[in-house]
């Protein structure tokens, strides 16, 4: 039998919260006080196991520095990175699908032109990598930036290594909207499982792997910048990604090419894979529009 305080604390709890309190953060702490206390007494939690998840949560953030953001990586495995994804992107229609940022992008990349080689001095399967950018009614978009950044052929971030060189880059689009750089073929890997996160995937029973991915942040002026990545297709881990991240419109054929004439073009060496992609997005004030109705609607 529930004791009175039982049914009474979240009430309680939830009644403090001061009327002056901004109503966006009132309404996330009331929703937040509701369902953590119905976790509670729906597991029935016991002393022990609340300790452990002050022990965990603890390690969490003790495992973060400016290199490793142990609490993304959580909020990725736990699937709440793709909701909080899902929920932002409702009804984008015709742009192209967002996924999740990681935590491995930087700020600071070295730019690039067209067509140049971004994981110059890195081994791997040589790639060739192009497309457009567009926006929704089909105009190219000229000088659009998109930042790159990817694991080596080994499934490592250039931050996660200690040597300095980098994985990552800057391009803009040419005067048609088109890109194009060389690079290796990325390959699957697991998300870093040296810490509490990797713990608690073990005792979930869950492996740790992502799909083969390169990540991609477009941006222009005007338009609403689009997070994702460009999944290459036949990965064994497409259908089971660690953080729920795959969408099919983003599964790209990295086509194989034995060529060594098509890969002197692309200053290549054969064999070499080489995909292509159109990114579509939309202007700035529809996606605002589109926020504030979305907002209205939720009322
Ligand atoms: C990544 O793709 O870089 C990534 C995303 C989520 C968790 C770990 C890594
Ligand atoms: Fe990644």
């Amino acid at each position: 039998m529930p004791n009175d305080l039982e049914t009474r604390l979240t009430g309680a709890v939830i009644a403090r919260l001061s009327d002056d309190a901004d109503p966006r953060f009132r309404r996330i702490m009331t929703s937040l006080i509701r369902h953590v206390h119905g976790f509670v007494r729906e597991v029935e939690l016991t002393e022990e196991e609340w300790f452990e998840a002050i022990k965990f949560l603890t390690a969490t953030g003790q495992k973060c520095n400016d290199k490793r953001q142990e609490f993304i990586l959580l909020s990725d495995v736990l699937g709440v990175s793709m909701l909080v994804d899902a929920v932002n992107h409702r009804g984008s229609g015709a742009t192209t699908e967002t996924t999740v940022l990681g935590p491995f992008f930087v700020h600071g990349a070295p730019e690039i032109a067209n067509g140049d080689d971004m994981a110059a001095g890195w081994k791997g399967e040589p790639t060739y990598v192009s497309g457009r950018v567009l926006s929704t009614e089909g105009t190219p978009l000229a000088g659009a930036l998109l930042e790159l950044w990817q694991s080596n052929s080994e499934g490592y971030y250039d931050v996660q290594l200690t040597e300095g060189k980098r994985l990552r880059a800057k391009l803009r689009t040419d005067a048609e909207g088109r890109f194009r750089f060389r690079t290796i073929l990325p390959t699957s890997y697991p998300v870093p499982t040296d810490g509490p996160v990797g713990l608690v995937l073990d005792r979930m029973g869950r492996h740790p792997m992502r799909p083969a991915h390169l990540h991609f942040m477009v941006s222009a002026p005007g338009y609403e910048t689009v997070v994702t990545h460009l999944f290459v297709k036949g990965d064994p881990y497409l259908e089971s990604d660690v953080v729920f991240g795959v969408k099919d419109s983003l599964i790209v054929d990295f086509k194989r090419s034995e060529s060594e004439s098509e890969a002197q073009k692309l200053g290549l060496k054969a064999p070499f894979y080489s995909a292509s992609y159109e990114f579509v997005l939309r202007p700035a004030a529809r996606a605002a529009q589109h926020a504030a109705r979305a907002a209205s609607d939720a009322v």
